[in-house]
């Protein structure tokens, strides 16, 4: 089987986001371009289906497409599985084989993790880019030639990797003549609801049209509030679990609480040196982050109030040595209060 007959077509890219809208606009100028594009974004997010509705957009459909992970091999490894090798070449080279970027020729090369690739392989992938596309496989006198479009997907911030010396600026330059930016789904929910109809209707077809209960409107809401870490990719599987398991409610309760959790964790952390700075606060939100579209002023006040809220109450209770009736009377609150508070913020008392 030929390398490029693996491709699988992508789902469209579902989505009424600002950010997806742009994102679709972006697909539109590019794809008949061929010019470098390095699609940025969290693991989960659809870096790759961006890149498929790139290649199916373009004139290049048809041709191979062709994908390599980055971080996934060692670096001798990647170095020959991308630009091919002679008989002979290293140790166990028994035959000649292909690079991916020669396979691509004509199509597109997806380079994923491009943020993981050593420097030295970046120095190398730089000479090919600005060759037009020239490189002698391992042990190979010739060079060969490929016209292959590179299309590279990364989570890192490059731009932090450059001035930690781990990136090239020349490749990041080379590489990232376009930019497209995929923003987490917790910075754009309203892409949760067309993505539940999506994947619910894929579900159901894939089940041969049995029956299946969407969520509820009120698990819906749920679902939008909660911050999906794993993305688009989570989404899916806590649909296939809904599906299987059909009690919803329950699964987004488990996934919010767990979220609380982690929460307190990293509110301890913030809180390690005294009381959480403002800078931590606003970290911790994402404000200072470069998406700031994950951000909004409602969600960093209810966090922020949450935030002061347990500080002032696990103060308390320790004060009053975790008696609860004399917290509540101190805080001025009633005592059933309290005891939501504590579960909801969750304060874990004191072990004994
Ligand atoms: N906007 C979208 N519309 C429809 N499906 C989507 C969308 N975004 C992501 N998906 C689906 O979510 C899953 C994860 O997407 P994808 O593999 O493209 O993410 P990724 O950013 O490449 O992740 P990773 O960094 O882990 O490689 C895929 O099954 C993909 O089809
Ligand atoms: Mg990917």
């Amino acid at each position: 089987m030929s390398e490029h007959s693996k491709f699988k077509a992508g789902p469209p890219i579902v989505g009424v986001s600002k950010n997806i809208q742009r994102v679709r606009e972006l697909i539109d100028h590019v794809a008949g371009t061929g010019l470098n594009t390095v699609v940025f974004g969290e693991s989960g997010v659809g870096k790759e289906v961006v890149a498929q509705n790139l290649y199916q957009r373009s004139p290049r459909v048809g041709k191979p497409f062709i994908k390599i992970n980055c971080a996934a091999l060692p670096e001798g490894l990647l170095e020959s599985e991308l630009f091919g090798y002679e008989r002979g070449a290293f140790t166990g080279a028994e035959q000649k084989k292909k690079g991916k970027f020669q396979l691509a020729h004509s199509g597109v090369l997806l380079l994923d993790e491009i943020g993981d690739m050593s420097l030295p392989l970046q120095a190398k992938l730089l000479h090919v880019l600005q060759s037009g596309g020239e490189f002698s496989p391992l042990g190979s006198e010739k060079e060969v030639r490929a016209d292959t479009w590179v299309i590279a997907a990364t989570n890192h911030d490059l731009k932090k990797d450059i001035e930690a010396g781990r990136f090239r600026e020349d490749l990041y330059y080379r590489l990232n003549i376009i930019k497209i930016f995929l923003a987490p789904l917790r910075g754009r929910p309203e892409d949760i609801p067309p993505l539940i109809d999506y994947y619910m209707e894929e579900y159901t077809t894939m089940l041969n049209n049995r029956h299946i209960e969407k969520p509820s409107p009120a698990v819906i809401d749920r679902m939008c509030a909660y911050s999906w870490p794993g993305n688009v990719r989570e989404l899916q599987n806590v649909l296939k679990r809904m599906l299987v398991l059909g009690d919803c409610s329950q699964i987004i309760d488990e996934l919010i609480n767990g979220e609380k959790v982690g929460m307190a964790a990293d509110m301890a952390v913030a809180e390690t040196s005294h009381h959480a700075s403002l800078e931590q606060i606003l970290d911790l939100h994402g404000v200072n982050s470069p998406d700031s579209q994950s951000f909004s002023l409602k969600n960093a006040k209810k966090k922020a109030v949450e935030m002061v809220e347990r500080e002032i109450i696990s103060h308390v209770l320790a004060k009053t040595d975790w008696n609860r009736s004399k917290a509540s009377k101190i805080l001025k609150i009633s005592y059933k209060t309290l005891l939501y508070k504590i579960s909801d913020l969750n304060i874990i008392p004191p072990e004994k």
